[in-house]
């Protein structure tokens, strides 16, 4: 089969950076699909893999995380689904990526495809509406269903117009809290506005008197998405006694989890590939997650982020979105597919 893989560390601008290769279709067992990719996105992971990389691997490594594709064939313990399924999922950090002709991938972090957008569409979903799920629902300990319960309660959402923020504001908005997000450009501030935002202010500035200006002297939630230690003073300052914070990024230097002591505020991490990773017994709750997502798309109470569709699946395409997402400047998502007119 046909994958995209790279051996070195390149400067994206490099033809050579990210290549095709031929490798042996691999042939499922246990609990794993082997799905056809007819649709795939790149997240700041592929990125980061590709540029953290040392040194010059013996072979190809493969990224690519989410993905919408047909189920091929499955393992003999597989037990949610059957050949010919259409499916979505934003796999595992530890095995091959979806920068392939066919991908193996756990049944237990997939879910059943929605039925009304386009597999670009699809596929810009998975791995950004885990994250921020996860983030929300599960390390907040929001309860998505019960909005008028949530009412009155704030949150401040760090980078609203990237892929996670772009989910975590419909998911925030959707389980009735006040949200208000960062964004820096007009078009960034529109789209965050048009996700569920109900206040805008600009992460290139002070965010703490942006907030307090629309009458916020604190906000009970902060979800931080962007860049941790640039923005650790704002949310001990802002973060109210007892709040409850969460970052997914990393932070290149220690943070002082003091300056939280006498909030006492709950700090936590969201990491999308900590069930996968270390194959947790909750780990069935992603194939749930994507399930419940794929109804809320279908219902039209959540709607895709993608921005960007290119087709095929090359390695030109494939390097045209690394350029992009390295950028820090991306609005929603790029998705990669072969299905021609998908979006
Ligand atoms: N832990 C996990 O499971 C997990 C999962 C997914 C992503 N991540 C990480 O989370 C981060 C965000 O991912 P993403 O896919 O949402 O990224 P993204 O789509 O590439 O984010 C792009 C956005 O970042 C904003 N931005 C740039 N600099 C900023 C700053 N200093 N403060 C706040 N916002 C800033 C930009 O807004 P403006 O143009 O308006 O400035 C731009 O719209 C990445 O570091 C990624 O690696 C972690």
């Amino acid at each position: 089969m046909r994958a995209i893989g790279f051996t070195q560390k390149l400067p994206i601008t490099d033809d050579t950076s990210l290549t095709e290769f031929f490798e042996p279709k691999p042939t499922p067992t246990g609990h794993d699909l082997l799905v056809k990719v007819v649709a795939t996105s790149v997240n700041p992971v592929d990125t980061a893999v590709r540029r953290g990389t040392t040194g010059v691997l013996p072979t190809p490594k493969v990224l690519g995380f989410d993905a919408y594709g047909i189920v091929d064939a499955v393992g003999d313990a597989v037990s949610l689904f059957q050949p010919g399924d259409r499916v979505w999922y934003a796999g595992s950090f530890k095995r091959p990526g979806t920068d392939s002709e066919y991908h193996l991938v756990d049944e237990r972090i997939v879910g059943p495809a929605p039925e009304k957008l386009s597999p670009a569409e699809m596929a810009a979903i998975p791995l950004t509406s885990l994250t921020a799920w996860e983030a929300l629902f599960e390390q907040m300990h929001i309860d998505v269903d019960t909005p008028q319960a949530n009412a009155g309660k704030t949150i401040l959402i760090i980078n609203g117009a990237g892929g996670v923020g772009s989910m975590a504001t419909q998911f925030a908005h959707l389980a009735g809290l006040t949200v208000i997000a960062t964004a820096s450009r007009p078009e960034t501030i529109a789209w965050t506005q048009d996700h569920g935002a109900d206040h805008v202010v600009n992460h290139r500035e002070d965010l703490v008197p942006q907030v307090q200006a629309l009458g916020y002297p604190t906000v009970d939630y902060i979800l931080e998405l962007s860049n941790l230690n640039q923005h650790w003073p704002e949310i001990v300052s802002l973060i109210v006694p007892s709040g409850s914070i969460v970052s997914i990024t990393g932070s290149d230097t220690p943070i002082d989890l003091r300056a939280l002591k006498q909030k006492r505020a709950t700090f936590a991490w969201e990491w999308m590939f900590t069930k996968s990773y270390f194959g947790t017994p909750d780990m069935l709750s992603q194939h749930d997650i994507l399930t419940r997502v794929a109804q809320l798309v279908d219902s039209g109470q959540i709607v895709t982020t993608l921005t960007k569709t290119l087709s095929p699946i090359d390695a030109a395409n494939l390097r045209t979105a690394h350029e992009l997402v390295e950028s820090n400047r991306m609005i929603g998502k790029v998705v990669l597919t072969n299905e021609s007119g998908s979006d």
